[in-house]
């Protein structure tokens, strides 16, 4: 049998996927109750990926993050690499590709983020989305008394610092033209 390891948390579903039930269109129970209908075990881990290597040296056929190794600052994030390469055979990173603005601030970013922001508000119905989520979001991304919390980048950054870490077998798909960004799927081993 398999072993997995992943970052978990939640996912906010477009209006359309409403009546889809609560882990999207293709399921018919959470994930908890779909990975329970498949005998596949699993055991959730409430904790940080940095606490998480810190308490743990099993070995993994697989580790995946989706959208999650962004929220780790770019200091931590070779350590965690590291961690990944010596303890799971495979990888599995879905990120968004973002251009890498040189300035936080820089006007060119703040028209990126405005841009990309408009596209998305348009894909959502009623205010649950737009003002419980991106509004805040967006406004979070100029607010400079908070701590920065994301530190996505292009693709090849992630690919560069995977390769440092030891990957050497390193495959990128493109997984989808969402509004925010394309994302992309990395497969490293
Ligand atoms: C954008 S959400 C990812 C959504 C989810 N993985 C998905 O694919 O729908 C970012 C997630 O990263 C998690 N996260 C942030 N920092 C983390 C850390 N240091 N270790 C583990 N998870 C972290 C957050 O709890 C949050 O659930």
């Amino acid at each position: 049998m398999s072993k997995g390891w992943g970052i978990a948390s939640s996912t906010i579903r477009k209006k359309k996927d409403a009546d889809a039930g609560p882990a999207g269109p293709h399921s018919s129970g959470s994930r908890e109750e779909v990975l329970v209908k498949r005998q596949t075990p699993y055991h959730a881990h409430h904790a940080t990926i940095q606490h998480f290597i810190a308490t743990h040296d099993e070995q993994w056929d697989l580790i995946q993050a989706t959208w999650s190794l962004q929220s780790i600052p770019p200091a931590e994030r070779p350590a965690v690499f590291r961690w990944a390469r010596q303890h799971g055979q495979r990888l599995l990173i879905a990120e968004f590709e973002v251009p890498a603005f040189i300035d936080f601030y820089a006007p060119e970013r703040m028209e990126y983020i405005v841009g990309r922001y408009e596209n998305g508000l348009a894909e959502y119905e009623g205010d649950l989305v737009s003002q419980g989520f991106l509004i805040p979001v967006l406004f979070g991304y100029f607010d400079r008394t908070a701590a920065r919390t994301n530190w996505e980048g292009p693709i090849k950054g992630w690919v560069d610092d995977l390769r440092a870490a030891g990957f050497t077998l390193i495959q990128t798909r493109l997984l989808s033209h969402y509004w925010w960004a394309d994302s992309y799927l990395i497969d490293a081993r």
